[in-house]
């Protein structure tokens, strides 16, 4: 669709350069569980594709795993990279930080298990998401396991506002966060700003950060075709990270997916 004037759904790059150091605060890591029990089960090499700070990957590194982490953010691999540099030499020798795009990545190594937590709506359009899902395939031991997490495209309002209550950091000082959603159907897509506002002790204000972000708002029928195009089988359809089973008022939908019987998709 050709950018028109005004047009709020324009230019929806992720936005995470400037706040990434926040990332970790306002996370919610009731993922990390379930991400973990299925390493169990699998065992490594682990990728986490969009892993941003590693949130996910340090905890799966920590447990044993060995995990290589891929995004496209300079500002979230920054938070990484200092993280890891806290760690253990044991448990950071498990970890590889990529500078990459899920869309297009080549790495040299086949994994037992693809995780993409948070992240897949940042794929705006169908053919990204396709492009996704074929690198990710390319990437998956023949028996390996891909888990596809996802807000779901049917549930998300309209327009909504939230604001997270403050959280401590350096300096005596702490950050809010104030957001607006927008979204399209017809366009499926969602635009999020957000403001970090951050303030002394006294309540004056530091500083503010206003970041703009876009998604893909992933629609069941969309994803499912998405998949079968891509050559994956559904393996499970949860509806929450306590393995729910999903139903059509789910908030989130979990997929665990293998490689298609069939030869459906490129990069084999
Ligand atoms: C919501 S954060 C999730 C980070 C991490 N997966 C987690 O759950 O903590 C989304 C992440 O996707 C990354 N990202 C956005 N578009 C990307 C792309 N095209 N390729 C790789 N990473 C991307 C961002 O840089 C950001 O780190």
């Amino acid at each position: 669709m050709p950018e028109e004037e005004g047009d709020i759904f324009s230019n929806l790059a992720p936005g995470y350069e400037g706040v990434a150091e926040f990332y970790d605060l306002f996370a919610d890591n009731s993922d990390i569980p379930f991400y973990l029990k299925y390493a169990k089960r699998t065992g490594s090499p682990i990728l986490d594709l969009a892993g941003g700070t590693g949130r996910v990957a340090f905890a799966l590194a920590e447990a044993g795993f060995e995990v290589t982490v891929l995004d496209s953010s300079p500002s979230m691999l920054t938070v990484a990279r200092k993280k890891l540099d806290r760690l253990s030499n044991d448990i950071a020798k498990r970890v590889t930080l990529i500078e990459g795009k899920m869309e297009h990545f080549d790495i040299p190594q086949e994994f037992a298990l693809i995780i993409i937590p948070n992240s897949f709506g940042h794929a705006l359009t169908m053919d990204d998401q396709i492009a996704t899902l074929r690198c990710i395939k390319s990437h998956l031991q023949m028996e390996g396991l891909f888990i596809l997490d996802l807000f779901v495209g049917e549930q998300q309002y309209a327009h909504a506002l939230f604001e997270d209550a403050p959280i401590p950091i350096e300096n005596n000082q702490t950050v809010e966060r104030h957001g607006e959603i927008t979204s399209d159907a017809n366009r499926k897509l969602m635009r999020v700003e957000i403001c970090y506002i951050i303030k002394k002790a006294d309540g004056s204000i530091v500083d503010t950060i206003k970041i703009t972000s876009g998604a893909a708002l992933l629609f069941k029928q969309d994803v499912d075709s998405l998949l079968q195009l891509s050559g994956f089988d559904i393996i499970e359809e949860l509806g929450g990270f306590h393995e729910e089973s999903y139903n059509e008022e789910s908030g989130r939908r979990i997929l665990t997916l293998k490689r298609s019987g069939k030869n459906s998709g490129e990069g084999d």
